[in-house]
């Protein structure tokens, strides 16, 4: 057994069309032929009806003349125009007695008998009388009786009929016409599909073959919109969907170079310190070091592993504030208590660099973590005290600005070097200026702040100032009382 396979497109149209075609055909057809039967039936009982009437009018006549009954000489007369005209009118002519018996007949059968018959007997009573009956030569025919009238009494029938034989030889024409009719409609049909389903499996079928390449990996590809309003619909959204897939992959390839670099990133800055802590213990290690010396080496390794403590305190923060799925613990906190706290942490720092740093202003309440907040501008008050010289101000500043809460860091340092500023936020990144790294701290610190302030929704920024020196900006949404 073959298995079963979905019918295609043009199958179903082919069938689905077939079905309509020759149920239409054969419907149409049979009313045609019904109604057209119909009509030859009635317009033969239309024409016996005439002449019966013209041949009742006649006997009417002769009747009359006869003074009550029909001659012998009227019969003869009546009989011999009848024969006459038989082969012009194609019906049989009959005029009956008063009592149902042939006295005139078109064929010469004179003196059969037909009081039997109901069409007869109605027109016997007066009135007008029809039958279709078949004929002792087993045709069917069609009878139309008339009654023949005088002083308002029937002197007899007129009686005429004729076989319904050249209406089924008009029907059996019509049926072979109506068939080759039918074929050749069911053979337009079949083209006509034909041509349908083309157009409209031609643009499915590019969609399948777009999908495929899709499937197997080819996620650039494109489907040039087609065909009808839905196909195109599909490949428009088809293209959409391959364009939002091809956006993804590349952000996910991005996201994994910028983890590989990561990696790469922290195995470096993991090298510095230990390639001098490693130095300096080898070198204790040979023995012979002055006194002087080997307290400068312990110095060293003690930093160096300082800043491995701090690297990897750091490289924990970011992950834990980057990795959090959810909030952080937020409460109303007042900006300025912030500061304020972060200020008085870092005074000793401050104080060794010969810094001065002054506070302004307040700022309505926001939401947020306290500690994470104070990290953000111990960071920026680090950075700020570091790159300023001895004898400097840091000054930070509160403002409301709109619906937002905005701590402003502004120090009389170098400045961010102008290509720095788009990369400021980057893990790792130093700018050019505090590549020295004696001075520098992790590479972290404003990698943090930005994560921390993301993870608020709110934001930082870094800037120049014209008179000199940096500013760097956080913003929170404050809440409502
Ligand atoms: N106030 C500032 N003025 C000038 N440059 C700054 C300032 N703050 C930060 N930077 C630059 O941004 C870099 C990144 O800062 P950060 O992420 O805190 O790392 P780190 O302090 O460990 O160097 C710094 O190395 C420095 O070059
Ligand atoms: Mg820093």
């Amino acid at each position: 057994m073959t298995p079963m396979r979905t019918p295609s497109i043009r199958t179903r149209l082919l069938v689905a069309f077939l079905i309509v075609a020759v149920a239409s055909a054969a419907g149409l057809s049979a009313y045609f032929l019904h109604e057209l039967e119909q009509f030859a039936l009635r317009k033969l009982e239309e024409r016996l009806e005439t002449q019966a009437r013209l041949v009742a009018s006649m006997a009417s006549v002769a009747y009359l003349d006869a003074g009550e009954g029909f001659s012998a000489a009227d019969r003869e007369r009546l009989q011999k125009s009848l024969e006459d005209a038989a082969p012009y009118i194609e019906s049989r002519m009959r005029v009956l007695d008063e009592h149902g018996v042939a006295i005139v007949d078109s064929t010469g059968d004179i003196g059969d008998e037909y009081r039997d018959r109901t069409e007869v007997q109605q027109a016997l009573a007066g009135q007008y009388g029809a039958a279709t009956r078949m004929t002792d030569q087993g045709r069917v025919a069609l009878y139309v009786a008339i009654p023949i009238m005088a002083h308002d009494k029937v002197a007899g029938v007129s009686y005429a009929s004729a076989t319904t034989f050249s209406i089924l030889t008009l029907l059996t024409d019509y049926r072979t016409r109506l068939l080759l009719v039918i074929v050749l409609f069911v053979a337009l049909t079949l083209a006509l599909t034909e041509l349908l389903s083309r157009w409209l499996s031609r643009p499915l079928k590019e969609l399948a073959a777009g999908a495929e390449a899709f499937a197997s990996g080819d996620h650039l590809v494109r489907i040039e919109p087609s065909g009808s309003r839905e196909t195109r619909a599909v490949a428009e959204a088809f293209n959409a969907m391959s364009e939002e897939v091809h956006e993804a992959m590349t952000e996910l390839k991005e996201e994994e170079r910028r983890e590989s670099r990561f990696v790469s990133d922290v195995s470096h800055e993991l090298r510095t310190p230990l390639t001098a802590i490693r130095g300096a213990a080898e070198t204790l290690l040979e023995g012979d070091v002055p006194e002087e010396d080997a307290r400068q080496f312990l110095t060293t390794i003690v930093r160096e592993a300082d800043r491995l403590a701090r690297l990897a305190n750091d490289l924990l923060t970011l992950q834990r504030i980057e990795g959090a799925t959810g909030e952080l613990p937020l409460r109303r906190i007042r900006p300025r208590e912030v500061v304020d706290r972060a200020v008085e942490a870092l005074t000793p720092l401050t104080d060794s660099r010969g810094v001065t740093v002054r506070v302004e202003g307040d700022a309505p309440t926001v939401l947020g973590d306290v500690d994470r907040l104070q990290q953000v501008v111990a960071n920026l008050l680090d950075n700020a005290s570091r790159m300023s010289s001895a004898g400097g101000t840091v000054t930070i500043r509160l403002r409301k600005h709109e619906s937002e809460a905005v701590i402003e860091v502004l120090d009389e340092g170098p400045g961010i070097p102008e290509e720095a500023l788009p990369h400021l936020f980057e893990r790792f990144y130093r700018a050019q200026i505090s590549r020295d790294r004696s001075t520098g701290g992790s590479g972290l610190g404003l990698a943090i702040v930005a994560a921390i302030m993301r993870a608020h929704a709110g934001s930082i920024s870094a800037a120049n100032r014209p008179e000199g020196g940096s500013v760097f900006t956080i913003r929170l949404p404050i809440i409502g009382d």
